[in-house]
């Protein structure tokens, strides 16, 4: 009888069966701008699926030049970058993982000086000031996510993720403190929404239905005047509604002074934020932010809030967490893995002394 059966339950989203409710979150790593980018990623990603994991989520690549982090930030938009990208999903496949690409549109956030937004209007955590997106251009962007799952999926990916939190791109189309449009991206909430479903609908119709699309929506923005609870709900079931899969939720906008992840941040802190969420719709959805206890992760579940968990830093820490802390009762103690080796090794410059 094990101590997490929740947890450990299995679950099928899409085409993809999950061997259990863990799921590593998100997370640049910076292995991207080191030598053999690829290479690096492959053998952290590896070490994870060889820890068990339910499923790996990518750090969020651009879905166009101008949506990156900051200059040199990683953009998925050519079929010449599959060979690349197959480095990976060959690795995580072959090792017996599941990893999904996150498409990370920057918005405002972009440290470019080309980034764009729905209205003008800089940041407060940026100097770049924001270019205001034509209505044709937002057309093109909705394409460009699009495209870029499509890319996603010949490349061996199980899913995308597309990146609807955390202040970027999509949440400065659905909150009225950084869209003053008066097109049909903004103007009332209905057309304030239109750019996240929009985007859903176009990805769905160039994916395989088995294809996984996660939408990450901002479960609570922790902004003065941003969206209402109410508002979130009905965006996510339209998010339901317009073909995702999975709802995945953040918590708060970088540009907010509440802290979300940070250590005094209460465990499992914004639960009844995803909870709310959890209640209006019929797909799954998975908590996030400061779960880092096998034993909160299967409170959540157990107590319906969510279905899944995502545990980011986690699993930067700790390869092994999944197969460490929930079949704790067969294996008693996992010693210093062989996949901590290969994972460290990736975080090293090549020639190393501290390379293995
Ligand atoms: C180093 C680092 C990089 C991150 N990069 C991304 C990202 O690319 N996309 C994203 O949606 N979230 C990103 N996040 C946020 C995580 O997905 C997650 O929401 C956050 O770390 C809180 O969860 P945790 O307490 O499980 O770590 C990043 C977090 C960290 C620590």
């Amino acid at each position: 009888m094990t101590k997490y059966p929740n947890l450990l339950r299995t679950i099928q989203v899409a085409g993809v069966h999950l061997p259990n409710r863990m799921v590593m979150g998100a997370m640049h790593t910076r292995l991207e701008t080191m030598d053999q980018p690829y290479q690096r990623l492959a053998a952290f990603y590896v070490a994870r699926a060889k820890g068990e994991i339910g499923l790996i989520l990518t750090g969020g690549y651009a879905p166009c030049p101008e949506g990156v982090m900051d200059a040199g930030g990683l953009v998925l938009n050519k079929s010449e970058q599959l060979d690349e990208h197959r480095l990976i999903t060959s690795a995580v496949n072959n090792s017996g993982g599941r990893i999904v690409l996150q498409i990370l549109h920057a918005g405002r956030y972009a440290k470019v000086p080309t980034c764009v937004a729905p209205s003008l209007g800089k940041a407060r955590i940026n100097v770049y000031p924001p270019r205001s997106l034509t209505t044709q251009e937002v057309w093109q962007t909705i394409q460009d996510f699009a495209h870029t799952a499509a890319l996603a999926e010949a490349a061996g990916y199980a899913g995308v993720e597309i990146m609807g939190s955390e202040g970027y791109l999509i949440n400065e189309f659905a909150s009225a403190l950084t869209n003053q449009r008066d097109d049909e991206f903004g103007g009332d909430v209905d057309r304030r929404m239109r750019f996240p479903l929009e985007i859903v609908k176009a990805v769905r119709s160039r994916v395989r239905k088995e294809f996984m699309i996660i939408y990450r929506i901002s479960a609570i923005d922790l902004m003065d005047g941003g969206m209402t609870s109410e508002e979130v709900c009905d965006l996510a079931r339209h998010v339901e509604a317009s073909g995702a899969d999975l709802i995945n939720t953040g918590i708060g906008w970088h540009e907010s002074g509440v802290p979300t992840m940070a250590a005094p941040v209460p465990r499992a802190a914004w639960i009844d934020a995803v909870r709310h969420i959890k209640r209006a719709v019929t797909i799954p959805v998975m908590a996030s932010n400061r779960i880092n206890t096998p034993d909160v992760a299967e409170d959540i579940i157990a107590s319906g809030a969510a279905d899944l968990v995502s545990m980011a830093r986690p699993l930067l820490a700790d390869p092994d967490f999944a197969k460490r802390h929930a079949r704790a009762e067969q294996m008693r103690s996992i010693p210093a893995s062989p996949a901590t080796k290969p994972a460290l090794t990736a975080f090293l410059p090549t020639g190393s002394p501290l390379a293995w």
